[in-house]
């Protein structure tokens, strides 16, 4: 090779020498290369400016030349939890038993808590280097934890939403049958007792509004159960969702079952609650939309497991597309369900395919100690689940 040549083969490599060393000291991220006992051999600009990586109490910096592992047992000396952490996961790359480690720690600054995330790797071409680094994710934990709270935020509100519909349809379903049935029952007393006194031309006009009474006094009825039966708060879910199923099969004609197995005593009074709402709607979607034929209800105690499915044989539907559509259009039978399941403690799954049916599926875990509806004087809140 010519001299020439030579010359220009060197500042080539010094040329892309600099360019590494440019794109590793742009980075914000803070890098160091180790050797295979430890000794940083090489930083970039952030790490350098950076000073102490860890904790203003170590004593030796993290500075070219040091060790960071003794950088590392000082920190955890001084209590440093995720420093003795990350002493291992360094070990262990150096070692090369794993090919990453990566551990978040905090600091508390000036300006509050700042979030790290400490990584670790084999250097390229090298036995036993690792380049390790830190980054500050105090952004992203940030946006995370505002997030983990308006969540949190959403579920007490919704918690509440519930609850304040369940109070009102409970409320409104008594005043329809006790107040309003009442009043329309002493009217057609009055209207009876009018028909033997008065002569046969006025007798049709009152027969027309005693039939009228009949029927709004029968809507009423119907109206005020279906808004809460008093069966789910009197007799238990076993007979208000054989209540529920009997109404449905006389409304639709389908072949509607209802199955208990291992219930021997009542369930409290909330999970109660949310089961039956949880079969009405699944029900209700299953013979509003699924063009089924048969449709099962079941109801199974095992190894404190409360399982409630609602299955039926009809054309099953894609649940993302529905989800969407869902939220796009206001539905909120999928929604609810899940959500009514989740604030009880429970899991809500709905496994379907198009064309193979549907099964709707919430199981709760008991724990032993809830008290059943027959010794508790009824919370119908679902804040008592919690
Ligand atoms: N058992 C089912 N079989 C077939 N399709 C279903 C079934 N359950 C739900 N779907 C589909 O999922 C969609 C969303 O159901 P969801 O209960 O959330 O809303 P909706 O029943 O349309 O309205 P809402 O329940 O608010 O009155 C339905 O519109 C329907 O297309
Ligand atoms: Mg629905």
């Amino acid at each position: 090779m010519s001299r020439q040549q030579q010359a220009r083969v060197e500042e080539a490599l010094r040329a892309s020498e600099s360019m590494k060393r440019g794109i590793l000291n742009s980075l914000n991220t803070r890098i160091a290369v180790l050797d295979g006992k430890g000794i940083i051999v090489a930083t970039n600009k952030a790490w350098d400016s950076y000073g102490d990586t860890r904790s203003p109490s170590y004593k030796a910096p993290a500075a070219l030349g040091n060790n960071y592992f003794d950088l590392l047992q000082d920190a955890a000396d001084h209590g440093d939890a995720s420093a003795e952490q990350s002493m291992n996961s360094l070990r262990s790359v150096i070692d090369r038993e794993t090919a990453f480690a990566s551990v978040e720690y905090e600091r508390a600054g000036p300006g509050g808590t700042h979030w790290f995330v400490a990584r670790a790797m084999p250097l390229e071409d090298s036995i036993d280097g690792a380049v390790v680094s830190h980054e500050d994710i105090t952004d992203r934990m940030l946006a995370h934890h505002a997030l983990a709270d308006a969540n949190k935020r959403l579920q007490a509100m919704s918690k509440r939403v519930l609850n304040i519909q369940e109070e009102e349809r409970r409320g409104i379903s008594r005043e329809l049958h006790d107040d309003i049935g009442q009043s329309l029952t002493a009217l057609k007393i009055g209207l009876h007792r009018l028909a033997q006194r008065i002569g046969d031309e006025h007798k049709e006009i009152l027969m027309q509004c005693l039939s009228t009474a009949d029927l709004t006094l029968e809507k009423l009825r119907n109206l005020s159960l279906e808004l809460r039966p008093p069966q789910l708060d009197q007799l238990g879910l076993d007979e208000a969702l054989h209540w529920l199923a009997d109404q449905q099969r006389n409304n639709t004609g389908l072949d509607i079952s209802c199955h208990f197995a291992g219930l021997t005593e009542r369930l409290p009074a909330v999970l109660e609650g949310v089961c039956y709402r949880i079969a009405q709607e699944a029900l209700n979607n299953a013979t509003r939309h699924a063009k089924a034929t048969k449709i099962g209800i079941r109801v199974e105690l095992s190894d404190r497991l409360l399982k409630l499915a609602i299955h039926d044989d009809g054309v099953g539907f894609d649940i993302d597309a529905a989800r969407n559509k869902a939220l796009r259009t206001g539905s909120l039978g999928l929604i609810s369900m899940e959500e009514r399941a989740q604030l009880a403690g429970g899991r809500l799954k709905v496994r379907t395919v198009p064309g193979g049916g549907t099964t709707v599926q919430a199981s709760f875990a008991l724990s032993g100690n809830e008290k059943s509806t027959e010794n508790e004087s009824i919370d119908h809140t679902l804040v008592s689940m919690s």
